[in-house]
């Protein structure tokens, strides 16, 4: 199957048919934030699913049922896809938890009166693209990479699903002072406890020592990857036979992965896209 057939284009981005149809996409675009509403933002395969499992248990409280009970796409949909205009948020009470993987700018107007929190979740492109090679391969409604190296160079020039990983890291960051945001990375895996405390202080919802430990239990890879509510295990449309969503849940993977061409390809690309960005990444 090709992009003609798997996609559709919203403002110059592939995004998958299967999820996405010009009413949901229009839905995004007139959707009303309120001010306490939570938004979570990544570009794909940045972390986007353990955040959506650690958020709700911080606003619950560490109530388990928080997570086990409605599948991920329900509990923290995703603004542009067709389960967010069947879900009725608009009744929802609130916190609201919302994840969206557009860019800053293509947000609707209530985002930008109201201004509620965001979340921004990064990590290293390298490992995005390690792991969006695995994921494209067992999902039937991604273009499967014809090669590594052919995966690549789409990757690197917006030619993937949900496009360019510079635009989407570069509109976020240069939205940071605008915002009430917070940006995350792979503390997710480095230093889980510490990560859970801010996120939970930044939400306005600090927790006791023990509830934090809980979730810091609760929350690592392995323990994560038994929660059928999260792990993705009964959406037919990935093929988990083929490479697991939750996979190996590492930092670093990257260099069991990409060739030392393709490495040199990659930092070259990366240089050129991030000239203008003055920030301190963890993997520079
Ligand atoms: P890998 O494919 O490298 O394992 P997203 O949710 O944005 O699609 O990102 C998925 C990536 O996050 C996968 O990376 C997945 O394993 C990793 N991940 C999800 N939950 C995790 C957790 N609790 N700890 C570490 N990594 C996690």
């Amino acid at each position: 199957m090709t992009e003609a057939d798997l996609y559709i284009l919203y403002k110059g981005m592939y995004v998958p048919n299967y999820f996405h149809t010009v009413q949901s996409l229009k839905y995004c675009e007139e959707f009303s934030f309120r001010p306490d509403d939570v938004l979570i933002t990544t570009y794909p395969k940045s972390g986007t699913t353990w955040t959506k499992e650690i958020v709700p248990l911080i606003l619950s409280g560490g109530d388990p049922a928080s997570v086990e009970t409605l599948p991920n796409l329900d509990r923290t949909p995703w603004l542009e896809e067709t389960q967010a205009c069947k879900l009725n948020l608009e009744d929802r009470s609130s916190p609201r938890i919302l994840t969206t993987h557009l860019l800053y700018h293509w947000l609707p107007p209530s985002f930008f009166e109201v201004k509620p929190k965001v979340i921004y979740v990064m990590r290293n492109p390298k490992d995005v693209f390690t792991s969006a090679f695995h994921f494209f391969g067992m999902c039937g409604h991604l273009v499967s990479p014809s090669s590594q190296t052919d995966f690549l160079h789409k990757f690197l020039n917006r030619k993937v699903a949900y496009g360019s990983w510079f635009d989407h890291v570069k509109s976020w960051l240069n939205a940071e002072d605008k915002l009430q945001m917070i940006i995350i990375y792979e503390e997710i895996i480095m230093d889980l406890k510490n990560l859970v405390t801010r996120i939970a202080k930044f939400l306005g919802k600090p927790l006791q020592a023990e509830i934090i430990e809980n979730l810091t239990d609760r929350c690592p890879f392995n323990n994560m990857k038994k929660n059928k509510m999260s792990n993705y295990s009964t959406l037919e449309i990935m093929d988990q036979t083929k490479s697991e969503f939750l996979r190996k849940g590492i930092v670093g993977d990257w260099k069991n992965q990409i060739t030392t061409a393709e490495v040199e390809y990659f930092d070259h690309i990366y240089k050129e896209k991030m000239k203008d960005v003055n920030y301190k990444f963890i993997w520079d």
